[in-house]
């Protein structure tokens, strides 16, 4: 069996563990953690063996602890690394590369420059069969995998008809688990943000795709504003909504006010973490005038990575067909039943 090691266990890597530990393809030998703090008892009260860095053994002389993450890493397959942005990269120079191991990184790193981790930025709905036989793949942000479950299957139906997106990011300022980072009452904007290079990256450098991002002060996900110019006249939304009816991790949602109310209801129906894992299209927002759809879209910042992470291990460790990989994923997210409930509470009721 094919052993994976989680390398950092906060927002992301904490998820990961927690929904693959259940595939029985795979063992998962443990998770890395870098700080003496309660998420290590948290990890172990949750089944998983905790590895710490040798330089920092002695910091955890309190704790269970199973080992060091240098021994783990060479005791795996795989390495889904989770760590802070930036730290991947160091990792892979001073770990996994050494060590010869297949590493999947997460959106905080880049595959452009000096610092890249991969040549490949991985989105499921575009290239799946590029990560198959890769050693290092990035997985796409989680802006950046919710702009790929829209645009793509926009660029299939649309294709030559489509003249431009213009989007702008509204992005979350903390995760809800985050609570010792204080969501500060402004509006920040970012220069340069890394999402548009991102998502052309699987694109296409030539995509029209014009791109602004602001942080505002929410833990609850974050709401992408996209206007879809049209070369001729623009669709009407019904047709437009049809192109997401099939479309997997996407739901349409009529009735949800706000992104606290779809997170809440997602706890009340105990979906894992809160989460939904996917983007929810807000189809009371949609107008078509003239040539152009606008649109807003939430996306599950914390969850919608999540599966994505599975499909691309499966990608790289076993070299399966796009299918099967899916069919296992559902397995274990349940994404149809997520997006079914989601779209049957906030449908238009009669
Ligand atoms: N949060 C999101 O919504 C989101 C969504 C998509 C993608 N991402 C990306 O996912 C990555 C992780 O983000 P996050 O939000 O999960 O961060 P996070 O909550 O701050 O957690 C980072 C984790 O990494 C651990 N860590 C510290 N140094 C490390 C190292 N050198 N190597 C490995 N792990 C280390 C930390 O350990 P200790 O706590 O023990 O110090 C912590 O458990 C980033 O690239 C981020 O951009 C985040």
């Amino acid at each position: 069996m094919k052993k994976v090691f989680v390398n950092g266990y906060g927002s992301i890597g904490s998820r990961i563990a927690q929904f693959i530990k259940d595939d029985s393809e795979i063992e998962v030998i443990g998770v890395g953690k870098y700080s003496p703090d309660e998420k290590v008892n948290m990890a172990i009260s949750r089944g998983f063996s905790v590895y710490v860095p040798e330089k920092k053994q002695d910091l955890f002389k309190n704790y269970k602890i199973s080992g060091t993450i240098e021994d783990a890493i060479s005791d795996c397959d795989l390495v889904i690394d989770a760590a802070p942005s930036g730290h991947g990269f160091l990792n892979k120079k001073n770990l996994y590369e050494p060590k010869d191991i297949m590493a999947i990184y997460q959106g905080g790193e880049t595959i452009y420059g000096e610092k890249a981790v991969s040549d490949l930025l991985f989105n499921s709905r575009v290239n799946y069969k590029q990560a198959i036989g890769k050693k290092h793949v990035m997985q796409g942000s989680c802006n950046v995998t919710g702009m790929g479950r829209i645009l793509q299957p926009l660029r299939e139906k649309y294709n030559e008809r489509l003249l431009r997106f213009d989007v702008i990011l509204v992005r979350r300022w903390a995760d809800l688990e985050q609570t010792d980072k204080e969501v500060k009452d402004t509006i920040e904007w970012s220069e340069n943000p890394h999402h548009g290079d991102d998502v052309k990256s699987y694109m296409g450098k030539d995509t029209p795709l014009f791109l602004r991002a602001i942080k505002v002060p929410t833990r609850q996900m974050h709401l992408h504003i996209l206007d879809v110019r049209f070369k001729d006249t623009a669709p009407r939304p019904s047709e437009f909504l049809e192109t997401f009816k099939n479309e997997y991790g996407v739901a349409t949602l009529y009735t949800a006010k706000g992104t606290k109310e779809v997170r809440d209801y997602a706890d009340s129906m105990k979906f894992s973490f809160k989460d939904t894992n996917m983007i929810h299209i807000h189809a009371n927002m949609i107008e078509s005038i003239g040539d152009t759809v606008k649109m807003m879209y939430s996306d599950d910042q914390t969850g919608i990575v999540i599966p994505e992470n599975h499909l691309l291990m499966q990608a790289m460790l076993f070299q399966k067909e796009y299918k099967d990989a899916f069919k296992h994923t559902e397995e274990l997210f349940h994404m149809d039943e997520k997006k079914k409930i989601l779209e049957e509470h906030f449908s238009l009721k009669k």
